[in-house]
């Protein structure tokens, strides 16, 4: 069987892209794999969250999590940081992991770039790296070894994470080759395949998204959905039979896809292709729709974010189970490493 993994930094609430594009695959997965998903918590330290709202953005992702149908009874749900294994492994990756490997990683770059021109006193302004953390530097081992301490064969991820799996191979590999062993294994990308979906945003173009502002969230009221989908960007209508559709109006139509009947969708894709559409009800549809998914979830995320006793009990036995992975994993490349017991 293989192992399954994927982190979720807490960094905001989950939008309807998370939930298609993500979630609702790591909910089948579960079933067919042996899963872990984790709150990377350390990982979004590396952007100085403020230390009175973090724990409430974990809480609110496993919430998330759970309320969208992970099972803990037969995934491995934990934080991060309840797993401190993971910090030692990365300190003895970090041993083979090159500065000037990490100084080019493209997630690196991008936020050093974002942060230059900051002052720093008593630090060189020339080489753009004056308050940028070792934390920061160092977040693709960390990655590796949140991955390679349970051995996952297929880790669910974006785009954006590719260059950090690919790091991650490459140190499973370094290490295997200083060591003449055949211990880690390199773990695949997995992109659900055929069932991937892009989920668009409401503001015409791109996909959706936490930072451009034109999502529909797991946590958003029935009233906000309706609001959002009412003001989404269309245009003025097709004005001959069988037009292509232009990307916002297209947008529409797949989020119908995703979260109406068959039927729904069969009619208003006619009413376009007659040129009798009116956006309108599209719309009033769409929202209704929508609603009908995410109010439920809503409901729940809200009843087990107030369940201390349940979120400690899934996160307290996540944990053990998670650290009894990383644990063997962490006894056998201390041997290899050449650190023995006394
Ligand atoms: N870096 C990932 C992100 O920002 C989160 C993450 C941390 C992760 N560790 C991971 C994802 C291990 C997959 C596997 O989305």
């Amino acid at each position: 069987m293989d192992t399954v993994l994927s982190g979720i930094r807490p960094t905001g609430r989950l939008h309807l892209g998370n939930y298609f594009g993500a979630l609702r695959n790591f909910v089948r997965m579960q079933h067919e794999a042996r899963c872990f998903f984790f709150i990377a918590d350390y990982h979004s330290l590396t952007t100085h969250p403020d230390p009175k709202a973090l724990h409430g953005n974990i809480r609110d992702v496993l919430s998330e999590y759970l309320a969208a149908g992970l099972d803990p009874s037969v995934a491995t749900i934990y934080v991060q940081s309840d797993v401190p294994e993971v910090a030692e492994l990365q300190l003895l990756l970090s041993m083979h992991a090159h500065v000037p490997e990490l100084l080019r990683t493209a997630s690196f770059k991008d936020k050093v770039s974002k942060l230059r021109g900051r002052s720093v006193e008593g630090e060189d302004t020339e080489s753009g790296l004056a308050g940028i953390s070792a934390g920061l530097l160092c977040y693709p081992v960390l990655m590796a070894a949140d991955i390679l301490q349970h051995r996952a064969d297929k880790v669910p991820v974006g785009k954006d994470q590719e260059q950090h799996l690919e790091m991650t191979r490459f140190y499973a590999r370094r290490f295997n080759s200083f060591y003449g062993v055949e211990y880690f294994k390199e773990p695949q990308a997995y992109n659900f395949g055929t069932e991937l979906v892009k989920v668009p945003g409401l503001d015409g173009s791109g996909k959706m998204g936490k930072s451009e502002g034109n999502g529909l969230y797991l946590s958003d009221s029935d009233a906000d959905i309706r609001k959002k989908v009412m003001r989404a960007v269309s245009d003025s209508g097709p004005t001959e039979p069988n037009q292509p559709m232009a990307e916002p109006i297209a947008n529409l139509f797949t989020l119908l896809r995703l979260v109406s009947a068959p039927d729904v969708v069969k009619h208003f894709t006619d009413a376009y292709n007659r040129c009798e559409i009116r956006y309108g009800d599209l719309k009033k549809q769409l929202a209704e729709d929508i609603v009908a998914v995410v109010a439920p979830i809503r409901e729940r995320i809200e009843a087990i974010r107030a369940d201390e006793a349940y979120l400690h009990r899934v996160t307290s036995e996540g944990a053990e189970r998670a650290r009894a992975s990383s644990a063997a994993t962490l006894a056998d490349v201390r041997e290899i490493m050449g650190i023995h017991k006394f």
